[in-house]
């Protein structure tokens, strides 16, 4: 697939920095990829950044040339683009399928490849073996992992491998059948928890973890305490970054979304419009035109 770099596509920055270009993630210029030393020099400037999820080349070409300058094919990609219920299902061989095409699709954002359920629960060597399989076949430049203290020796080893870990804790979906979708991290036993997997996630050598539904005030509480950042997530605003599911922030996912999702387009709306006008024009003869024909 032919990109635009965020440089051609006129992203503007200044002169040094990231990718390069500017001197920031988003909005700055881009001749390399992101990479994890760019997200911590962002944390010591105090620069928040935006995160969307990603599962095939083409979005991700778009959101590429918007200038988002992580992204995340997170095993979302289970409910979101796979027809699964939960994330549960995902495989390490579709995850790889689907980062390599988004790695293909992208030139600047750092691709963040999650490792999914049952591909590094038995061990560190086992999710080295699967890291491994997403860093040299896909093309990531990282990986994340759902788990605070009970996965501290996975990013321990992943990471002496030279393999950027991005953690993942409170609400952990691959957790669905011993936690459901609750808010975690409530009370004060529940906080302390949290605040012992941000330390230990970032003591293993994670370069930044997720904060998913935790209550704003604790989030902002492990922001402050952590050197690492802080990536939210239904987590309030004090968070060091955002990441939205991008099916969710566009539209395009039926039914309920949640509370914390903001909807910036209504895509299912606009793509059934027009495969309705398309199908009413074919029915009546409207389509194909004469400019539409060759001869
Ligand atoms: O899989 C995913 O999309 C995620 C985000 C919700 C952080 O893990």
């Amino acid at each position: 697939m032919t990109q635009l770099s965020a440089a051609q596509n006129g992203a503007s920055g200044s002169t040094s920095g990231p990718s390069g270009g500017g001197k920031t993630l988003y909005g700055g210029k881009g001749t390399r990829r992101i990479t994890v030393r760019d997200i911590a020099a962002a944390k010591e400037r105090g620069e928040k950044w935006p995160m969307l999820t990603a599962y095939d080349a083409t979005t991700a070409s778009v959101f590429d040339e918007a200038g988002i300058p992580v992204m995340l094919v997170g095993d979302s990609a289970g409910n979101c683009h796979l027809g699964y219920e939960t994330t549960v299902p995902v495989t390490l061989d579709e995850m790889t399928m689907l980062s390599a095409a988004v790695v293909r699709g992208t030139s600047r954002a750092l691709i963040v490849a999650d490792l999914p359920f049952g591909s590094y629960q038995e061990g560190p060597v086992q999710a080295l073996r699967s890291a491994t399989r997403l860093v040299k076949e896909a093309g990531v430049g990282a990986v994340k992992l759902e788990g605070g203290e009970r996965s501290h020796r996975q990013i321990e080893l992943l990471v002496e491998s030279g393999i950027p870990v991005m953690a993942h804790i409170g609400l952990t979906p691959q957790s669905v059948n011993a936690m459901g979708y609750r808010v975690q991290g409530r009370g004060e036993e529940a906080a302390q928890q949290l605040l012992r997997d941000a330390k230990a996630v970032q003591d293993a050598g994670a370069f930044a973890v997720v904060l998913e539904l935790v209550p704003a005030e604790l989030a902002g509480e492990v922001t402050r305490v952590l050197q690492i950042p802080t990536v939210g997530i239904g987590a309030g605003a004090a968070t060091d970054a955002q990441v939205l599911v991008w099916t969710d922030m566009l539209g395009l996912t039926g039914g309920r979304v949640p509370k914390f999702v903001k909807q910036y387009a209504d895509l299912r709306a606009v793509m059934r419009g027009a495969a309705e006008a398309f199908a009413e024009d074919v029915v009546s003869g409207t389509f194909p035109e004469e400019s539409h024909s060759v001869h």
